[in-house]
């Protein structure tokens, strides 16, 4: 079949799905065109005003920007993007999905597998329902001491809600993009859970957004932490949220979907990064907490050597290190990685975020790797906990 002919049938197929409701989601990714700054574009049914639109969200290096189109519009905008513009293009229905590889002067592939998603999206944008920590009626807020009998966020504690609400805010689209599993319970696993306010958010907004079971489960190595969050959670009715009193390296994970761990110590991250690979997870979420393992072997490049004598860039340069090579391993193990801010600065100093979606697309698997080693060779690290893990060498 021609290049031409498997682009209609894929573009045919999401005009049908659109039609009889069926469509989940599309997302283009191998960006050819000439914006560099675009990394993919993600496509979504939104109902606006009662009307029927596709939502498209253009993912830049540091910026979304979302343009909602008329599905006619959409589709004569996607027959110019594919192939022009990008590479590669997953489609979700609720029957089925389809990728699509197409490249100018070569001959163009569909692939079609079973469905991922087999609900019917909710149009009425789930927003509304997924952006907020309701302080009423969760009382495992109250619980945790962040409200009080009244349901009104306690002096004191109102950024610690913040970070909450925002964590919340910041993972919906993230689980929106990886999409949740059909055929089974969807499993998350918060590592280093800490009090659990995260665990109980997370817990609470898939339930609320979703509408479906869940298993939430928290892992922590301070056993009365595990236990007290545990009471809540059985007190409460919280079905399907558990914790867990345990050390993040040595837990073994049944496969699951979604792996946070944020502020988790030193190279516990590195360890839930690991642990979430392994376990097949379609997101991973971090937010690193301390550096120590790059910062003694950081060798300074020449150019650089005078600027990092000075001990506060030292340590910033061992942190952007480390976190740059993060997410450099996580493209090398089939993941897009994100970084970004977490929280405003004058909150929490440790306010980056680090993002994994797994790639459903082909990827260079040996280019993305030799990216990693290259970075870590120019700052001399020998050793890295997360490339240990990957069983990636680093060769200073
Ligand atoms: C700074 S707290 C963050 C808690 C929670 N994730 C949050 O953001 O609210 C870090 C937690 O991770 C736990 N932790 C650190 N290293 C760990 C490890 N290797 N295994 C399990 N828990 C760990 C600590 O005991 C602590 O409760």
């Amino acid at each position: 079949m021609t290049q031409h002919s498997f682009k209609t049938q894929f573009l045919e197929r999401l005009q049908a799905a659109v039609a009889d409701g069926t469509f989940v989601r599309l997302n283009l990714g191998g960006p050819t065109g000439r914006d560099r700054s675009i990394r993919n574009l993600f496509i979504r049914p939104v109902k606006l005003r009662g009307e029927l639109f596709l939502s498209f969200v253009y993912r830049h290096v540091a910026r979304d920007v979302t343009k909602n189109q008329a599905p006619a519009d959409a589709y004569v905008l996607l027959d110019e993007l594919l192939g022009n513009e990008f590479t590669d293009a997953f489609l979700s229905t609720t029957t089925g999905t389809a990728h699509l590889n197409v490249r100018k002067g070569r001959n163009a592939q569909l692939k079609l597998g079973p469905a991922e998603d087999t609900a019917v999206p909710d149009l009425e944008h789930d927003h509304r329902k997924a952006r907020t920590v309701q302080t009423s009626g969760n009382t495992w807020l109250r619980d945790l001491g962040v409200t009080g009998i009244d349901d009104k966020v306690r002096a004191g504690m109102e950024a610690k809600y913040r970070q909450i609400h925002r964590f919340v805010e910041l993972l919906a689209p993230l689980i929106r993009e990886a999409g949740l599993p059909q055929d089974r319970i969807p499993s998350i696993v918060d590592m280093g859970c800490g009090k659990g306010y995260l665990t109980f958010a997370l817990h609470d907004h898939l339930r609320r957004t979703y509408e479906r079971p869940v298993r939430v489960l928290g892992i922590e190595q301070r056993s009365e932490l595990a236990e007290a969050s545990n009471k809540i959670a059985d007190q409460r009715g919280l079905d399907g949220l558990q914790f867990q009193t345990g050390v993040i390296g040595s837990t073994v994970l049944q496969p699951t979907d979604i792996v946070v761990a944020l502020h988790a110590c030193d190279t516990a991250t590195d360890d839930a990064l690991a642990k979430g690979i392994e376990a097949g997870a379609r997101l991973i979420v971090v937010a690193p907490c301390c550096h120590r393992e790059v910062s003694p072997q950081l060798i300074a490049p020449a150019p650089l050597a005078q600027a990092l004598s000075h001990g506060i860039l030292h340590a910033r340069e061992a942190e952007f290190v480390t976190d740059a090579l993060r997410a450099a391993l996580l493209e090398a193990a089939g993941y897009e990685a994100r970084v970004f801010e977490f929280i405003s600065p004058e909150h929490t100093s440790k306010n980056l975020m680090i993002s994994a979606v797994r790639r459903t697309a082909p990827f260079d698997a040996a280019a993305a790797t030799q990216r990693a080693v290259a970075l870590a060779a120019f700052y001399g690290l020998r050793h890295q906990r997360l490339a240990q893990l990957l069983r990636i060498p680093l060769a200073a």
